[in-house]
């Protein structure tokens, strides 16, 4: 997908239909993605995200990146009205512990690396020829032994997606990623069709959203 398609979705207002984590999903993830107060997080295609400023309270550091600027500054807005101070230089925003880069994921790289990143709404929006691209980059940018949460969309058959949020078959993910993480199912739930119209069009009778814990293993390169 090219940047104006995200562009233009945050303009109509079609590019986020986040419903925020539980708080029952927070704890979860806090435990097993080891998030706590030393450790510093990921969050590419962050977006609006409702619970940048939660995970914030529990962590060290979170690090937010979206390649659209309207994007960035809905999530600022919500944590400004948190009391939190912003100070804006170029394409990076810092209110308090977070910092928000206005940058393509796939060029983006940082100081340090990442002890845990959380995907909710990335994997699905990446061009399906980019996944392995993209799994390759979060690896990298993790520390050896670091977490990813990945929620992904998945359809028992699918033809090939269009426009996101794009669907992939259960098994083609446990392929993609099984070289170098090692992959678990958290959460799974089910969503009809009507919700999506337009995954009608990939012949989905139902989709489930799986919650994803993936674990880096060593340094393996993946191809
Ligand atoms: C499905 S939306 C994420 C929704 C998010 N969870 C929320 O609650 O707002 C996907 C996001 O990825 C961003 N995005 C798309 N391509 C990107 C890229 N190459 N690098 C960084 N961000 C990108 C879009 O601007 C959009 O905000």
């Amino acid at each position: 997908m090219n940047h104006e398609f995200w562009r233009t979705a945050w303009a109509r207002g079609q590019a986020s239909q986040s419903r925020g984590c539980t708080s029952l999903e927070l704890e979860w993830l806090t435990d097993r993605l080891e998030i706590n107060e030393t450790s510093v997080g990921l969050f590419p295609f962050c977006g609006a995200a409702p619970e940048v400023a939660e995970l914030s309270k529990r962590c060290a550091k979170i690090v937010c990146v979206d390649v659209v600027e309207a994007a960035v500054e809905k999530m600022l807005r919500g944590i400004v009205a948190c009391n939190a101070q912003v100070l804006r230089n170029g394409n990076l925003r810092r209110a308090s512990n977070i910092e928000m880069f206005i940058e393509d994921f796939f060029t983006f790289s940082y100081e340090e690396r990442f002890d845990w990143v959380f995907d909710d709404g990335g994997f699905i929006s990446v061009d399906p020829s980019r996944r392995a691209r993209y799994l390759d980059h979060v690896a990298s940018l993790l520390r050896p032994g670091g977490r990813a949460f990945i929620r992904a969309l998945h359809a028992s058959y699918c033809r090939p997606p269009r426009v996101p949020p794009f669907l992939i078959e259960k098994s083609e993910f446990r392929e993609l990623v099984h070289e170098a993480w090692r992959a678990r199912v958290g959460h799974e739930d089910m969503i009809n069709r009507e919700f999506r119209s337009e995954w009608t069009y990939a012949g989905a009778e139902s989709v489930t959203r799986t919650s994803w814990l993936l674990e880096r293993k060593s340094m393996a390169k993946r191809r």
